[in-house]
């Protein structure tokens, strides 16, 4: 379904009974919905499983190109609210990370637990701002298929691109799809977001960590600090998968992923 969030169309999909705990997924750069397919199966059983597509992403409406990581937590909460639900479980994916990290940080009373994937709290270094300069010129002057073709590599294990054609074949079509404009514009929001590191030990609600283990963006050393910084937290690392670890090793990742929602989101 799309619903006109702060102006906006977002798509958003849904699995499970909208009486069951809400479970809300939030995707990576530059990704869409599409890419937690396995987890909406996965969890659809016991949960109200919730996907959405950022605004410039996916189905959801362009807009004017400019984004920042506040209006995708605007838009986050706008559509919880659409949807009438008070409180969600949050997974996020590498940006979608640091838009449940923010979002937490920002409203806590609205989520029920966290799980952080692929992802990390500290904002761009200088070198990352420079290479997102790059990322704009060049998709500008190049395309979205020229771009997805130079992503895949660092995105997916080699692993995947030996048992798991589909999966390249998904985040590559993904990505092609995505327009320029808001590859641009998520870029700049990207550079422009704020650290989150020094609310991690304020979190309150249980929190799992994962990372595929052959992910060279955000390496598992990365979501080990966050581990460390953020009491209880819980933390494995995916075998056999690089940054899409939900995608690379879904069998891996829904095992933890359910495990833990059981626990926490049942029992909070
Ligand atoms: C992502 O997968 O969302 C990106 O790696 C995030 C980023 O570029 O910082």
């Amino acid at each position: 379904m799309k619903a006109i969030i702060n102006g906006a169309a977002i798509f958003c999909a849904e699995a499970g009974r909208k009486s069951s705990p809400a479970v809300t997924f939030i995707h990576g750069f530059p990704f869409s919905h599409r890419m937690w397919e396995p987890q909406l199966d996965a969890t659809a059983q016991e949960f109200h499983a919730i996907a959405f597509d950022l605004r410039g992403h996916g189905e959801s409406e362009i807009g004017d190109g400019q984004y920042t990581i506040e209006m995708h937590v605007d838009d986050l909460l706008g559509l919880l609210d659409h949807l009438d639900v008070r409180k969600t479980a949050v997974v996020g994916l590498s940006m979608g990370g640091y838009i449940a990290l923010r979002a937490l940080e920002r409203n806590p009373d609205r989520f029920s637990a966290a799980v952080f994937c692929d992802t990390r709290s500290e904002a761009d270094s200088n070198e990352s701002k420079l290479k997102r300069a790059a990322v704009i010129a060049s998709v500008k002057r190049t395309g979205s298929a020229a771009y997805a073709e130079s992503m895949v590599k660092d995105l997916l294990s080699p692993e995947t691109f030996e048992t798991n054609p589909a999966a390249v074949h998904l985040i590559r079509g993904i990505i092609a799809a995505t327009p320029p404009l808001s590859i641009a514009g998520t870029s700049l929001a990207l550079a422009s977001r704020t650290d989150t590191t020094a609310s991690l030990g304020r979190i309150r609600v249980p929190v799992l960590l994962m990372g595929g283990e052959r992910d060279v963006l955000t390496p598992p050393s990365v979501l080990r600090s966050m581990h460390e910084h953020i009491p209880g937290s819980e933390f494995f690392i995916v075998p056999h998968a690089g940054h899409v670890s939900n995608l690379e090793n879904p069998v891996f990742f829904n095992e933890k992923l359910l495990a833990f929602l059981k626990r926490s989101v049942h029992e909070s």
